[in-house]
């Protein structure tokens, strides 16, 4: 089974990495039936967004880049389906395997799809509910027209059979970003972070709060960051934070002149201490001792009730509901008072309503690849041979 497994943006890269291992694994201890090959889009292409991650989670160079990088969403999904058009015509996968929610997956599903190459799509099923955020778009879509649906959990399940997607082609396997966070916790305890952000005193960890934002709906306004930014100083007063700073937030603090509430070292007394982003090992360590995670990522949601710390999100609504119900997730919004409040009172809570999510156990990679080693070659190829017509087109 020829699979061309894609990755685009930072946060695919530690969902790809356990399928490329568990992959591997199966080819190395079972029967050598997977011939993987890694398709990188360029959609990230900064040395800390991209190679970093490379880097610490020790995935291959990508076997194809297409290099295609920022732009606009219809420039940025029209060039990575033009130039991974041409990768399924070189390569004829059997299969194309696309992870999470971001412009490069609803570009390659398209793609293959219009080729009559069969996709499956991990982390599907997440819904937000919100049709202006660009990822809920490119999460339905993707969804809609993928053949093998991989969920992390029973409510994305049910997401999907309401949309009418038939139950069997819908697999619960678990998360695979998690997966990788155990994989990777021993080594992200080496990392230096701490030191260099002079958050150690003697053999004691200072407190601190990290901080993430990036949606545009936070950042591209700037009432909205402005306001974010007046409660993050409010709470720096309590707690110092730390906030590595994705390229784009960077790019809106310098052009609304909003420099002056974050510093640069806690030894200038600076209380919001801005860095450029993180590796995976140096974020990751940062994390596990952050007394409390603000974000409007995803992803960190889902990591940060692992790691059992407090995380207050700053948006309206979350597609992983499951790290409020069971996790240590809460909402806040955007207003400085609710996000105050919200941090109030995740300081004043004890630890211990954690439930930890079914099959988020570190294996949901091997539960993937052993599905697709059921889905016999025979099979996708009895798909081909249904649709010659497209087969010959492409050959
Ligand atoms: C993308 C995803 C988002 C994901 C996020 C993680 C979509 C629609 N959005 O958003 O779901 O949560 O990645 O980071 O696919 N830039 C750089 N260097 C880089 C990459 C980006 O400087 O390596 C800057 C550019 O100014 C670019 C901007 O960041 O215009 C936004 O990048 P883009 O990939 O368009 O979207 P993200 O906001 O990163």
């Amino acid at each position: 089974m020829k699979i061309i497994l894609v990755a685009g943006a930072r946060p695919n890269f530690m969902k790809i990495a356990p399928i490329l291992g568990a992959i591997k694994r199966f080819n190395q201890n079972r029967e050598r039936i997977f011939e993987p090959i890694l398709v990188h889009t360029g959609q990230h292409y900064d040395f800390e967004m991209s190679q970093s991650f490379f880097n610490d989670l020790n995935l291959p160079k990508p076997d194809i880049n297409l290099e295609v990088g920022s732009g606009s969403h219809a420039e940025q999904t029209g060039k990575v389906m033009i130039g991974f058009e041409k990768v399924l015509q070189t390569f004829m996968p059997d299969l194309v395997l696309v992870v999470g929610d971001i412009n490069s997956t609803l570009a390659c599903t398209i793609t293959a799809k219009k080729l009559k190459i069969p996709v499956a799509h991990v982390e599907s099923g997440l819904r937000s509910g919100d049709m202006e955020m660009p990822e809920e778009i490119n999460r339905k879509l993707t969804d809609f027209i993928s053949d093998y649906l991989f969920t992390t959990d029973l409510k994305a399940n049910e997401n999907l059979k309401r949309e009418g997607i038939s139950e069997e082609k819908i697999f619960f396997v678990g998360n695979v970003m998690i997966d990788t966070l155990y994989h990777h916790l021993g080594k992200a305890a080496l990392s230096q972070i701490l030191n260099h952000l002079d958050l150690r005193e003697g053999l004691e960890i200072k407190p601190f709060g990290v901080i993430t934002l990036h949606r545009p709906s936070n950042v591209d306004h700037f009432q909205t960051f402005r306001e974010i930014c007046e409660a993050l100083s409010e709470i720096s007063k309590t707690l110092p934070l730390i906030f590595p700073c994705h390229p784009r937030t960077q790019e809106r603090m310098k052009s609304y002149g909003i420099e002056h509430f974050f510093g640069k070292s806690l030894l200038h007394g600076d209380r919001i201490i801005i860095t450029s982003p993180l590796s995976y090992h140096d974020f990751l360590n940062l994390n596990a001792h952050a007394k409390i995670i603000l974000t409007d990522s995803g992803g960190i949601q889902e990591e940060a009730s692992i790691l059992q710390v407090p995380c207050l999100t700053l948006r309206e609504n979350t597609e992983r509901p499951i790290t409020i119900s069971q996790g240590t997730n809460c909402l806040v919004g955007t207003q400085k008072e609710n996000i105050i409040k919200g941090f109030n009172l995740a300081m004043e809570r004890k630890k211990g309503s954690f439930h930890k999510p079914e099959k988020w156990d570190g294996e949901a990679a091997e539960r993937i690849v052993e599905i697709l080693a059921g889905i016999s070659k025979n099979k996708v190829h009895s798909l081909k041979e249904e649709q010659p017509f497209a087969v010959q087109n492409w050959m």
